[in-house]
């Protein structure tokens, strides 16, 4: 019997979002209902609400999302009812050539649940990045979820469905940062600051933050920054040169998603260095490089992919720090609201007033 809840429709482009009465099927093989107690609000959910992903609306959006198991369908051995779980939008196969070869984040066929939720007059709903958790409970596949310790707060552990496990992941899977290693981390949002988190994590000596907001570079001080840079008032690419004793850093994340901002990271690196690329760019970027310099500069240049992560491994073990008090994940939750609060959330996330807002339920 599917049951009725509370959701939040985007309706079409543009269109304010909504709340509805949605239908959530019981769990199907493979399949968990998830009783959703809070969820973050992301910039992926207004690229949605704008039609800038694609056009299958109405969309059932919210993606960062932690919450307890309520049933799960046949073959579902690694969740169970009652279990407090946080949700992940790449649930990986298991048997395609990169799970086989051991690197399972680079998965190919990453699965979402089969059945449907709908509105009341049948229309199906298309979960946000696969999830749909701006609702009290939504369906999902039983490997979107992974179980955390119980007693971390839901709207903390949301976050690291989404953003917050994209920057922490940037710094510490993808870009490796070690002990002692300089970072710059170019752009300051929540995903930035997540990097700046995770490189402070994992023993960065120097962490410069860059960006074009002085507020944004305060907050990042608050994350971990020993440097800031205001790249509105000077060359950042000669500022984190300067900071590094004219080297360059180790490693440098750019977390905008931008060609000048790309090309800053490629040259402000130092030449045995790793660019790590968590910023996404819009389909019509290029970027434009002198090849001898690709060439003669040696390092790396990476995309990190939702920080390279898997769930199973780095949720558990995130959240653990945060409840030892080694990653302050809490600093990330600037405001809790209620479901009906989303427009107006969208409004201080576009403005820049916020990190995160978090929906309780
Ligand atoms: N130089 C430096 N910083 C910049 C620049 C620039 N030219 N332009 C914008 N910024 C800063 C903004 O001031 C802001 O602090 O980049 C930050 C971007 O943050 P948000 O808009 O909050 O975005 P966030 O959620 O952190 O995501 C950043 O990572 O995962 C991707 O899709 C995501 O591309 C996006 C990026
Ligand atoms: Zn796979
Ligand atoms: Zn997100």
């Amino acid at each position: 019997m599917a049951q009725q809840v509370q959701g939040v429709i985007a309706p079409g482009r543009n269109e304010p979002v909504r709340v509805e009465t949605i239908l959530v099927p019981d769990p199907g093989p493979g399949e968990a209902v998830v009783k959703i107690q809070a969820c973050g609000v992301c910039h992926t959910d207004l690229h949605y609400k704008q039609g800038g992903i694609n056009d299958d609306f109405p969309f059932l959006l919210g993606h960062e999302a932690a919450g307890v198991v309520e049933s799960v369908g046949d073959g579902v051995t690694d969740v169970a009812p009652g279990d407090f779980v946080v949700l992940n939008w790449r649930a990986v196969c298991g048997q395609c050539r990169a799970c086989l070869r051991g690197r399972p984040w680079y998965c190919f066929d990453t699965h979402n649940a089969e059945q449907k939720m709908t509105l009341l007059d049948g229309t199906e709903l298309s979960p946000a990045l696969g999830i749909g958790a701006f609702a009290e409970k939504t369906l999902v596949a039983a490997g979107q979820c992974t179980k955390v310790d119980p007693e971390v707060s839901p709207a903390v552990a949301g976050l690291l469905g989404c953003g917050v496990m994209a920057g922490i992941g940037a710094a510490i899977n993808t870009g490796q940062v070690g002990r002692g290693d300089s970072v710059a981390v170019i752009g300051c949002g929540g995903v930035g600051d997540a990097a700046i988190a995770g490189a402070r994590l994992a023993g960065a000596a120097k962490i410069i933050a860059v960006d074009i907001d002085d507020r944004k570079l305060e907050t990042a001080k608050t994350m971990g920054a020993t440097h800031t840079v205001n790249s509105r008032t000077g060359d950042p690419v000669e500022a984190i040169r300067a900071l590094t004793d004219g080297n360059g850093a180790d490693v440098v994340i750019e977390a905008v998603g931008r060609p000048e901002t790309y090309k800053q990271a490629f040259y402000a690196r130092d030449l045995a260095g790793t660019v790590v690329l968590v910023g996404v760019p819009t389909p019509e970027m290029q970027l434009e490089l002198p090849l001898l310099d690709v060439f003669g500069r040696g390092g790396s240049l990476k995309s990190s992919w939702y920080g390279d992560c898997l769930p199973s491994r780095d949720f558990p073990m995130l959240i653990d720090l945060h409840q030892q008090g080694r990653l302050d994940l809490g600093a990330f939750v600037t405001e809790t609201i209620g479901i009906g609060d989303i427009e107006q959330a969208f409004g201080r996330m576009h403005d820049g007033d916020v990190l995160r807002s978090v929906v309780v339920f």
